[in-house]
């Protein structure tokens, strides 16, 4: 018997773009779409339309622009964001709808305040309004891992006689155990055998177990995942993109299932940029796109992998994308050399965007020797922060450090109204004087929640990488940048976070978004 394909439902445009601080810009969401189509996942789910009109923008464009690819929107179960999804995905080569309605007892019960006979018309009524707009219709029980599964057998016969033809289960709380979770897909597949439904997961990582949960349930029946790179999401996360395809690849013997549709080649490049645009740093020891996921300190191991390479290494680092060759660039490199590499790191970038990426890479080239793709990926990254309507500019900055006196530093910024601003302060070290004068000019008090400096590549002369956490009132976003020079990088890391704080859309509150 053939192998069934497994459905790579991708969510990082929408639950990983919901993690408190992850906001991109319309540009930078149309390079993360794009990354992932060609990463070959087979569902982007492009954001919830009808929560803000940015959202909306963001999930048009990406039907508009990205092709060959199923884009799904998310909507609550009212006409009202159906409808916003159903003109958002109209211009996509294969739309989706996707409608949610909790169904546990607690979500029932206080969050709702909706019985059981209630919450079964909704969903059904809700599908079969999206019905009227396109075919491909997904229904999601929300919090379906603590709903009583009899209750839950019923809702998904129900939304799949009305017309649902992906019904995805979501352990919205990350609470669900692997083989309990398993068992309740197999119940749940039973349930609509025969019928024109395919049965999806959707694990939180709450528990450290998103992937562990996925994989039970793919063991189960489950013919979609739902996932995102890095595992980016709410609170603790979702399931890993990465880490479930590689471990099905890896395990093919165990699942037989089919995943080669992903291009894994690009997990690595998928994963740096969407760091870079996202500002979360991924953790040294993650799995597959770790820095020390393929590095081997023990001697006994090294020994070992010099022998043979399979006695401590499953994959091949070069399959997801660890090519030796990853220095690539320096100071004599022309324009060719450089547009390829861009392109070939799977970016399509308009020509004034390569031309000023190229002036900042010959301005790092000769500050540095050797330049990297992560290098290479930050310069973008900095130009879609400029094109997207950034409000504050670093003009200059100056910070005073001596043994025994108080850090003072002067910053001064230009407002993008033609305007610039001075200000000057102290503060216990030189970061944090640099980010009060930058407070004093904005007039946005933050709190500096986190702040971290990483290498980025090798050497004295390494780009340093710095993230950077702020909070104001209610609000939290994290800011990036990388320089040479890591005072000024931390600089333009703190004022990314501030521009972003002034453009983005604040949080809806109390409005049951997902
Ligand atoms: O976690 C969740 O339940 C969700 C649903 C909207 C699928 O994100
Ligand atoms: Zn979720």
């Amino acid at each position: 018997m053939g192998k069934d394909n497994l459905i790579i439902f991708d969510t990082t445009l929408r639950d990983g773009e919901q993690c408190p601080g992850a906001s991109m810009n319309n540009l930078e969401k149309i390079e993360v779409a794009r990354q992932l189509a060609l990463l070959g996942v087979n569902v982007i789910e492009a954001g919830f339309p009808v929560a803000s009109p940015g959202d909306f923008e963001a999930v048009s464009q990406i039907a508009r622009e990205i092709r060959g690819v199923t884009i799904a929107g998310l909507a609550r179960a009212v006409e009202k964001d159906i409808d916003s999804v159903a003109k958002a995905i109209e211009k996509a080569d294969s739309p989706r709808i996707h409608v949610f309605l909790a169904t546990s007892k607690t979500h029932r019960d206080y969050k709702l305040k909706k019985s059981k006979e209630e919450i079964l018309d909704g969903a059904a009524k809700a599908v079969a309004y999206a019905k009227r707009f396109c075919d491909d219709i997904e229904f999601s029980p929300e919090d379906a891992s603590r709903t009583e599964p009899e209750f839950l057998v019923e809702v998904v016969r129900e939304v799949v006689r009305v017309g649902a033809t992906t019904v995805n289960i979501p352990d919205t709380v990350g609470y669900a155990l692997p083989v309990q979770f398993g068992e309740l897909i197999g119940q749940v597949v039973d349930s609509v055998k025969g019928q024109n439904a395919l049965i999806s997961v959707h694990c939180h990582n709450d528990l450290g177990l998103a992937v562990a949960n996925s994989l039970a349930a793919v063991k189960a029946g489950a013919r979609q995942v739902e996932c995102t790179i890095n595992g980016i999401g709410e609170r603790a996360g979702n399931a890993a993109l990465e880490e479930l395809v590689m471990a099905i690849r890896t395990r093919e013997d165990f699942f037989n299932i089919n995943v080669d549709h992903i291009k894994t080649k690009r997990l690595l490049s998928c994963s740096r940029i969407v760091s870079n645009l996202t500002g979360l740093v991924v953790q040294r020891n993650k799995a597959i796109v770790g820095k020390n996921a393929f590095s081997h300190e023990s001697g006994v191991h090294q020994d070992g992998l010099l022998k043979k390479v399979d006695t401590y290494e499953i994959i091949k680092p070069t399959d997801v994308g660890w090519e030796k060759t990853d220095l690539v660039l320096g100071k004599h490199s022309g324009r060719h050399a450089f547009i390829q590499r861009i392109e070939e790191l799977g970016f399509q970038l308009e020509e004034e965007t390569v031309n000023l990426a190229f002036q900042e890479f010959k301005k790092l080239s000769d500050l540095k020797k050797e330049i990297y793709d992560d290098d290479i990926v930050s310069l973008i990254q900095e130009q879609f922060h400029e094109k997207g309507n950034v409000r504050y500019h670093l003009k200059n900055v100056k910070a005073n450090v001596e043994t025994g006196v108080r850090p003072e530093a002067s910053v001064e910024l230009s407002d993008g109204n033609g305007g610039s601003q001075e200000a000057t302060a102290s503060g216990d070290g030189p970061i944090d004087a640099i980010c009060q004068a930058i407070d004093q000019i904005t007039g946005i008090p933050c709190k500096l929640l986190d702040y971290s400096v990483l290498s980025k590549t090798v050497g004295t002369d390494a780009m340093g990488e710095v993230s950077v956490q702020i909070q104001n009132e209610e609000r939290k976003v994290w800011g990036k940048s990388a320089g040479t020079n890591i005072v000024e990088a931390s600089t333009q890391a703190y004022l990314n976070a501030v521009n972003k704080l002034v453009q983005y859309r604040p949080c809806a509150k109390g409005s049951n978004e997902p």
